[in-house]
């Protein structure tokens, strides 16, 4: 059975955030296929890595006062330590940001330049002038150009749901540095995806996609294929482009690179031939699972890649959908952004790899995690189906018989049945029919049970010329559950591990011409695995709430402007002065403004201020705020600001201005 050599990756997970439930829906199903093939005794190789580059990740370093360095070297740990403790064994977890990633990028890039399919030309966009960087779409806000909503992304609206370029967006500001975006123009590196566009028709029709996938596919080749921007200027966290001082490749240009990198990496350490695995005219198989939202990249953009700088292409893509909770996208305000460690804190990691395993299929639907389900499943199935058949049989076997098995196997067509059973699951496994292989499973546990309730073996311990048969219906239960325990270890390995050593046996391999076993001492049993504890999972959620708040700051800061250090100079120019609310209007046709009338002691000043989400305009009547005095004054679309309202608070209902009874009047200066 060992012929195959297979090599598999997951998709690389950002190092800018924590890993979650729905990242963990990918990282187990790729898993348990690994460990099936592995057990199967195939040659699989499973390789991952974090994928470090780009825009978000610099930033969010800057604004920890971090260097990029350091902060993918923190996430690394925290992000192996949530894979590792919910059983995703890698064989490598290496970085983008690594020697081997960096060599290979070039070489790749080299080649596609060399065989004429890199070009270069000036493009003009978004500019923030005071942060000197080109923005990305995800970091300038405006109003819709359809729908008039503010503060929307550069790329699309939440509201209509419109797509639009950064440049139609209305009072564009970078989120950065809440300055007007400029448009500048640069020098950008293009990948000419359409040379490809035969090559991936091909590729496409000899199935190396889901039949959905494949469709999708064809849809976007019958559009069109365009070229690819593959270039970014700096500042940017990446690898500098060959020959091209000041520009980098984009994140998505080295990322799936990432994969050969980390599987080089491990070609070093455990000696491996890296060409048998990537050489054009490899044999090996090759296969990526990703989700749904990234098949573009992988579909098109690498394939074409890997063919156009001559390296094999992948035997196939597998892509899976996403994770909801109880119905809905993940949220964090109802609790159901869930986090990898915050499940690992009240919860078996096992419960959710065989829950996963009972949902998933081979197609691209979204998957539910819905917590009474979850509940009743596990409990169900794992507990009070196939743990049960060894709790049932274990303290007879112990206390009548001293822990040995019978030396006779009184049942040889049905432990027959559940080792036949193994060819079909195979299959299942193999074509990641998982919810499919569970539901089988379970059948057979069902028979096992239905075997036990026949022939009652509590009531034959109680008769006195049962010795034997009851020594024999125990010995059979154990011998059936040791071959479920068998087909259920891709799912959940620490169970099956416990279960090995309760059996006093070897690690299993697939059962596929396993016999029972025989006059064999068994170890004492433990429970192998406990029912789902409800007060646990309403504690997930509730740490989930919390993590919002405590999360709440930094990621608010993360799209804030990122100030540099002002000097002590800077800051003595600010005219700041204590001034009186007297006049407050809403604004026609603005969700968040106040047109205020403000005194300020010597005069009074109109100012326009986002404060309408805490307070009604009559509440501020006579209340005292501070104010910049000497800013310049604004043309906004409502009319000209002249002077700038200060609160504090994190925006929302919570902004707090001053209380006007601690003997402060309008126009004091605050020093
Ligand atoms: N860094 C890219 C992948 C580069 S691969 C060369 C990326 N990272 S990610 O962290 O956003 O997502 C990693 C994987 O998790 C992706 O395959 C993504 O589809 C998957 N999931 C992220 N959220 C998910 C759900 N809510 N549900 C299911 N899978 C999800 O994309
Ligand atoms: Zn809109």
């Amino acid at each position: 059975m060992s012929d195959r050599k297979i090599l598999v990756t997951s998709a690389l997970p950002y190092a800018n955030g924590p890993i979650h439930l729905g990242h963990m829906v990918e990282y187990i199903q790729t898993d348990i296929w690994v460990r099936f093939q592995k057990q199967r005794q195939q040659q699989c190789y499973f390789v991952c890595a974090d994928d470090t580059h780009g825009t978000p990740i610099m930033l969010r370093a800057d604004s920890e006062g971090i260097t990029p360095e350091q902060l993918i070297a923190r996430v690394a740990t925290e992000h192996l330590a949530d894979f590792t403790e919910f059983g995703v064994a890698f064989d490598n977890f290496h970085s983008t940001h690594s020697e081997e990633n960096k060599t290979l990028s070039s070489l790749i890039y080299r080649r596609l330049r060399d065989g004429g399919h890199i070009h270069s030309r000036s493009i003009t966009q978004a500019y923030d002038p005071v942060k000197n960087m080109f923005l990305p779409d995800r970091f300038i806000k405006g109003d819709c150009p359809k729908c008039g909503a503010q503060d929307q992304y550069g790329d699309n609206c939440e509201a209509c749901g419109a797509t639009y370029s950064p440049i139609e967006l209305k009072n564009a500001v970078s989120a950065l540095s809440g300055e007007k975006p400029i448009e500048k123009d640069s020098l950008h590196y293009f990948f000419n995806l359409n040379d490809f566009a035969d090559m991936l028709k091909q590729w496409i029709k000899a199935d190396h996609l889901q039949s959905e996938v494949g469709n999708k596919m064809n849809e976007w080749l019958e559009n069109g294929l365009h070229e690819w921007d593959i270039s970014r200027d700096a500042p940017y966290f990446g690898f500098e482009i060959p020959d091209a001082p000041g520009k980098y490749f984009y994140v998505w240009l080295d990322a799936p690179i990432g994969y050969m990198a980390s599987f080089k990496n491990l070609c070093a350490r455990e000696n491996l031939s890296f060409d048998e695995f990537w050489a054009e005219d490899s044999t090996a198989e090759l296969y990526h699972f990703i989700g749904k939202d990234i098949i573009y990249f992988h579909a098109l953009f690498w394939p074409a890649m890997l063919r156009g700088a001559q390296f094999r292409t992948p035997s196939a893509i597998f892509a899976h959908g996403f994770l909801t909770v109880n119905g809905e996208k993940m949220s964090k305000s109802r609790g159901t952004f869930i986090k990898a460690r915050t499940y690992l804190e009240h919860l078996n990691p096992e419960y959710l790899r065989y829950y996963f395993a009972a949902k998933l299929g081979s197609g691209v639907d979204d998957i539910d995690l819905n917590f009474d389900d979850f509940t009743q499943r596990v409990n169900s199935d794992l507990v009070g189906k196939v743990v049960n058949i060894a709790s049932r049989c274990a303290g007879f076997i112990h206390k009548r018989f001293d822990g040995l098995l019978s030396k006779h196997c009184a049942e040889p067509d049905l432990f027959g049945h559940f080792v036949e059973a193994n060819e079909a699951l195979a299959k299942l496994y193999e074509n990641r029919e998982f919810g499919k292989a569970m539901r089988e499973i379970m059948a057979l546990a069902d028979r096992a049970n239905q075997y036990i309730d026949e022939k009652k073996p509590w009531q034959m311990a109680k008769e006195t010329d049962k010795d034997t048969e009851l020594h024999e219906v125990c010995s059979i239960g154990l011998n059936l559950f040791r071959i479920l325990v068998a087909y259920l270890k891709p799912v959940v390995p620490v169970l099956a591990h416990n279960a090995e050593i309760f059996l006093n046996i070897e690690a299993q391999t697939w059962p596929d011409d396993a016999r029972p076993l025989l006059n064999h001492q068994i170890d004492v049993f433990r429970p192998l695995m406990t029912r789902v504890e409800p007060d646990k999972i309403a504690a997930i959620i509730e740490a989930s709430k919390e993590n919002l708040q405590k999360t709440q700051t930094p990621k608010a800061r993360q799209f804030e402007p990122i100030a540099d250090l002002i000097q002590f100079d800077d800051f003595a120019k600010l005219d700041l002065r204590i001034a009186k609310i007297i006049k407050a209007d809403a604004v026609e046709g603005a969700d968040k403004l106040l047109q205020l009338t403000v005194d300020i002691g010597d005069e009074t000043r109109t100012v326009f201020a986002g404060i309408k989400s805490a307070y009604a305009p009559e509440q501020l009547i006579g209340k005292l705020t501070l104010v910049v005095a000497n800013l310049a004054s604004r043309k906004m679309r409502f009319g000209v600001s002249e002077g700038m309202v200060l609160a504090a608070g994190p925006g929302g209902r919570d902004i707090w201005l001053l209380s006007p009874d601690n003997g402060a009047v309008a126009g004091m200066r605050v020093k």
